[in-house]
């Protein structure tokens, strides 16, 4: 049912990080950090078909922004723009989904995320997806969380092995990357594993203490 969907909208933050929902305004940023990003982006994402400035464009954001407006409302999912506040100013630094969210008897979703080259290796997108998998367990009432990687992506699986993701298995030819059919590795975390350490971004503090 449209406007009905558990834990959508949300803001969350731990520190500078902070995850809030995508705005209209969002474009420019969005644009310029996509674009700057091409190299660092380009061999880990399913790409639409088109020059990447064109699909990755201001005026590309248009339409992302809207099918993103149509999936959360749908509770499809939940777009997160991932933000550093930093010297009294927020920017847009990064991307975290929680996509294919089924509900009932499965209830789970596959997380997908980005994060600018400029700021990578300072733990944004762990503390964001702990972030998210702690609302998705909570107020978004999922049991379970997916993420598959490329096993070529090492900075990626750092990010699901430092949060204790279990390895669960492996997608032969599973998501069409970069011109072909890439295999993935694939992890998962449920609700029970995380529980009894207060949540995973509880965890993640211990983990990097
Ligand atoms: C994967 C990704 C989201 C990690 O985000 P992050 O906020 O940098 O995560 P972390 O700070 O925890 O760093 C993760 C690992 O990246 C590596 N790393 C750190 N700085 C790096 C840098 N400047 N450049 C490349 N890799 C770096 C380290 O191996 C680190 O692991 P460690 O903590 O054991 O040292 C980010 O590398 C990225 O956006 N990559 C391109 C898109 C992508 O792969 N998306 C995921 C698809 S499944």
């Amino acid at each position: 049912m449209l406007g009905s969907t558990p834990g959508w909208p949300a803001v969350l933050a731990d520190g500078p990080v902070v995850l809030r929902p995508y705005k209209r305004s969002d474009g420019r940023t969005w644009s310029e950090v996509r674009i700057a990003n091409q190299k660092w982006l380009a061999p880990w994402e399913s790409a639409p078909p088109g020059p990447w400035a064109e699909m990755n464009s201001a005026r590309a954001f248009g339409y992302v922004y809207q099918d993103m407006k149509r999936a959360a409302r749908r509770g499809e999912s939940m777009p997160f723009a991932v933000c550093l506040q930093e010297n009294g100013t927020e920017r847009l630094v990064g991307h975290l989904n929680l996509g294919n969210i089924v509900r009932r008897a499965f209830s789970s979703a596959y997380a997908g995320y980005w994060v600018d080259s400029r700021v990578a290796g300072r733990g944004v997108i762990p503390t964001a997806l702990a972030l998210a998998v702690d609302h998705a367990f909570g107020a978004g009432g999922l049991h379970r969380i997916e993420v598959n990687i490329r096993p070529e992506n090492k900075p990626s699986r750092r990010v699901v092995e430092k949060l204790g993701f279990r390895e669960e298995a492996y997608h032969q030819r599973y998501m069409h990357i970069d011109g072909g059919w890439r295999d993935h590795l694939g992890y998962a975390l449920t609700s029970e594993e995380v529980a009894a350490e207060g949540g995973l971004m509880a965890r993640w503090r211990r983990v990097r203490a």
